[in-house]
Order: C-alpha cells, then structure tokens, then sequence
C-alpha cells in the first residue's frame, strides 16, 4: 500500500478501503487456490515478459516441465516464503544456433481463440 500511496501522492489512511477489499479477498483463499491464484499471477507478468522482449527483440523461452524443488533450492526460494512456477530465459542467440533460421510455427488465431 504504501508504494501506491507513494505514487499517487495519497495518505495511506486514503487507501483503507481498498486495502481492506484486497487484503479480505486474498486472505480468504485455501492455501491451494492462494497458489493457483499467486502462479497466474506470474503468467500475467510472463505474458508482459514476453511481449517487452519481442518488442524490444530480445529472445525470450518461457519452460515448463522442470523440477520446480529444484530451483527452489538452488536458488533459495522457500527461505524467501517463494516458489517456482515457470521459468523464462530471455537473452540472445547464438550466432552458431541453426534453429534460429527454421521457419517459426504458428497456429492460425482461429484454431486457439474464439470470438464470442
Ligand atoms: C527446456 C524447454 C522447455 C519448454 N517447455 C515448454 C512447455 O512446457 N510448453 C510450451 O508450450 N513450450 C515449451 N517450450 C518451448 C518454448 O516455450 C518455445 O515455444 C520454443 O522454444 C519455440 O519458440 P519459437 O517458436 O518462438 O521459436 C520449452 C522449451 C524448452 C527449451
């Protein structure tokens, strides 16, 4: 709260309403629906990850299908009370990579949106 009512230039007191809806509907979730809800949480941030990246053409290779207890360790996460949910690495590729001249494929918007 405190970062909003920086921003905005707001007491935090201005803010109580809406600390208290975000905070009665977030303290109310199971710990599992918190943790469906905290990982699209970082799919939101991976999409703008990814779309940043293709704008400002940086490659970008979101994973999944990793050992997520592993990263956790590695990186020190539960320490943090974090977790892994997906990983991206972002960079840019070798000059050597012969994939890079492969034709990409793409699924026509039809097959995976529908417009109701
Ligand atoms: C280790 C690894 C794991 C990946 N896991 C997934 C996955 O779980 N789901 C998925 O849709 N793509 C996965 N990908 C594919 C990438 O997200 C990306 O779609 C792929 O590298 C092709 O990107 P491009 O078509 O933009 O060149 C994975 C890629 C790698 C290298």
């Amino acid at each position: 709260m405190g970062h909003v009512a920086g921003a905005r230039n707001l007491q935090l007191d201005d803010l109580k309403g809406y600390e208290n809806i975000l905070k009665g509907t977030v303290n109310r979730l199971s710990e599992d629906a918190a943790a469906i809800w905290t990982s699209k949480q970082a799919y939101l941030a991976l999409g703008t990850l990814l779309t940043a990246s293709a704008v400002e053409g940086i490659d970008a290779c979101p994973m999944e299908g990793f050992d997520a207890a592993a990263y956790d360790e590695v990186l020190g996460l539960k320490e943090k009370n974090l977790r892994t949910v997906v990983v991206a690495a972002i960079g840019f590729r070798a000059e050597e990579d012969t994939m890079q001249h492969a034709k990409k494929v793409r699924k026509p918007l039809e097959d995976f949106v529908e417009l109701v």
